[in-house]
């Protein structure tokens, strides 16, 4: 069973309409053949509809980088799944460490926002990941798989199917500092065989696990390489459309 490679640009905070419409505009002329990886960027929201509008018919997918669990209500500030859909996004990011850490989204919390992207038709990366401090205690397993287990608890293997994994190391996220290879792929075993314990074998043979966490196109081939490493999250990277290009490349 061979996985397409799936590579993602999460740009953060960064580009606003007019930065983010000439940086798709530049990726789509660079991306346009690479027609053997999946590709999608997360733009900031009120970037989305210029992004959306450049990469038509582009083949690149558009993700929200977050969303609320609700589908409307009283919640200042909040976007839903159905209106990222609305607004022509495919993809939602949910459970990114920034939003963990940053502003405070709990495990419980994910898992809301993760039921919320399916019902909206979204497809979700789900990024799971530990620190440093985890890491040194030797828990990092235990991490990672403990936040699956919270967010996937109770879906069905066909929900689980539609779902994209972000494996990303908190301590390499923007730090420079990336997993070998080795010991992301040592993760990204560990995840696969944690769902063929849990789901009919089609859902670990299928599901695709992406490593986030200071990819560059000098590590990317390094990382891609490895026989569990289907993607890449790329944050700092995915602001540069030369930098992203190289990044795909190594997975095409
Ligand atoms: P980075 O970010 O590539 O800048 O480390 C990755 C991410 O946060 O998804």
């Amino acid at each position: 069973m061979t996985r397409r490679p799936f590579i993602a640009g999460n740009w953060k905070m960064h580009k606003g309409p007019v930065q983010a419409d000439a940086l798709a505009a530049e990726l789509k002329r660079l991306l346009m053949d690479f027609t053997g990886v999946d590709l999608a960027v997360a733009p900031p929201y009120v970037s989305i509809p210029a992004v959306v509008a450049r990469l038509k018919h582009s083949g690149i997918a558009v993700a929200g980088q977050d969303l609320h669990d609700q589908v409307q209500g009283a919640y200042t500030s909040a976007i839903s799944g159905e209106m990222l859909v609305e607004a022509g996004c495919s993809h939602v990011i949910v459970g990114h460490s920034e939003r963990r850490s940053l502003f405070g989204d709990t495990d419980e919390v994910v898992a809301a926002k993760l039921r919320a992207a399916l019902r909206a038709g979204l497809s979700p990366i789900l990024c799971v990941g530990e620190t440093l401090a985890q890491r040194d205690a030797g828990r990092a397993h235990d991490v990672v798989t403990g936040q699956l287990a919270l967010a996937l608890a109770g879906l069905s293997p066909d929900q689980v199917l539609g779902i994209t994994i972000a494996y990303e190391p908190v301590w390499a996220i923007g730090t420079g500092r990336t997993a070998s290879p080795a010991q992301a792929q040592e993760m990204h075993a560990t995840i696969r065989s944690w769902l063929s314990d849990r789901y009919p074998r089609e859902v670990p043979a299928t599901v695709r696990i992406q490593y986030g966490g200071s990819v560059k196109p000098g590590n990317a081939r390094g990382l891609l390489s490895q026989p569990d490493i289907d993607g890449a999250l790329v944050g700092g990277a995915s602001l540069d459309a030369t930098s992203f290009r190289d990044i795909v490349a190594a997975a095409g």
